[in-house]
C-alpha cells in the first residue's frame, strides 16, 4: 500500500467538515501522508494521526514519501479519464496539492512527533470515548478485497469505541474502478445493532474516484451497547 498525502482541504471536502466538527478531539486514523493533522492543528484543532507505517521511524517515512508520491501521480495521470478532475481543475494542480501536503506532513512529523501515533485497526491504542471524531480515508472499503466483511466490522467497532460523537469513512467504494462493496448495508446494520449508533451515508461535496462521492457517517453518541 502506498503511502499517499492527501491535503487538508481535501479532507474537507471528503468528510464534508465544517469548523464546528473540529472543536474537540479528531483522530485521522489510517492518515499516511496527510496533512490532515498538522493543518488541522495550525487551526486550533486537536488532531492525532494513527497510521501502522509510522513504527517505521521518521526518517524512513520521510524516504518512502517521494516515491510513493512519485508513483500515484504517474497512476493517476496514465490513467486520468478514470477520475474526475472537477474539485481539483487539473492533474497539476492535484500534484501541486499533494506535494504540498506531503511537505507540511513531513515538517509537523518533524516537528510534533507526538501527533503521530504508529497504530492500526482494529486495535487503536485509545481509551474508550476518548476523541470527539474519528476520521478514516481510503482504507476501509477502498481496500475490501484485501479485508473481509469481519475485519471490516471489527474495525469500524474499534472506530466507534474510541470516538464519543462521530466516525466518518470516506470512500465506500472498492480501489480501482469504484465498484459498490456488497456488504455495506448489512454492515452498517451490523454495526447499529451492535452499537446502537445511528449511520447514514451522505453524499459528500468531492469525487475523484468516479462513484466515491458518499461517506459513512455513524453517530456514535446513541446509547450504547457494549460493542461484541
Ligand atoms: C491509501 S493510504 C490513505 C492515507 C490517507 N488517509 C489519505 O487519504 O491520503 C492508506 C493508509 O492506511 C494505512 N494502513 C494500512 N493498514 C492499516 C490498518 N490496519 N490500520 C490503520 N491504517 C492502516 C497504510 O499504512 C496507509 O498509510
Amino acid at each position: 500500500m502506498l503511502l499517499t498525502s492527501r491535503s487538508y482541504a481535501e479532507y474537507r471536502a471528503m468528510f464534508d467538515l465544517a469548523d464546528e466538527d473540529l472543536t474537540g478531539v479528531t483522530v485521522d486514523c489510517a492518515a499516511g501522508g496527510s496533512s490532515f493533522a498538522a493543518k488541522a492543528a495550525g487551526d486550533g484543532a486537536r488532531a492525532i494521526a494513527m497510521d501502522p507505517l509510522y513504527a517505521q521511524g521518521t526518517k524512513a517515512v520521510a524516504d518512502r514519501l517521494p516515491a510513493d508520491l512519485a508513483r500515484c501521480q504517474e497512476m493517476f495521470r496514465a490513467e486520468r479519464r478514470r477520475f474526475v478532475w472537477d474539485w481539483y481543475g487539473s492533474p497539476d494542480r492535484h500534484e501541486e496539492m499533494r506535494r504540498a501536503a506531503a511537505s507540511e506532513f513531513l515538517a509537523d512529523l518533524r516537528r510534533h512527533p507526538g501527533r503521530y501515533v504508529a497504530a492500526g485497526l482494529p486495535r487503536l491504542p485509545l481509551a474508550d470515548a476518548s476523541a470527539d471524531l474519528v476520521l478514516c480515508s481510503h482504507l476501509l472499503f477502498t481496500w475490501a478485497r484485501d479485508h473481509d466483511r469481519d475485519w471490516h466490522r471489527r474495525a469500524i467497532l474499534e472506530l466507534c469505541r474510541v470516538s464519543r460523537r462521530e466516525v466518518r469513512i470516506f470512500p465506500l467504494v472498492h480501489m480501482g474502478h469504484g465498484e459498490p462493496v456488497a456488504f455495506l448495508d448489512a454492515l452498517r446494520a451490523d454495526i447499529e445493532a451492535a452499537t446502537g449508533a445511528h449511520s447514514e451515508c451522505p453524499t459528500v461535496p468531492y469525487e475523484f474516484q468516479r462513484g466515491a462521492n458518499r461517506m459513512l457517517r455513524i453517530y456514535t453518541t446513541a446509547e450504547r451497547s457494549s460493542p461484541g
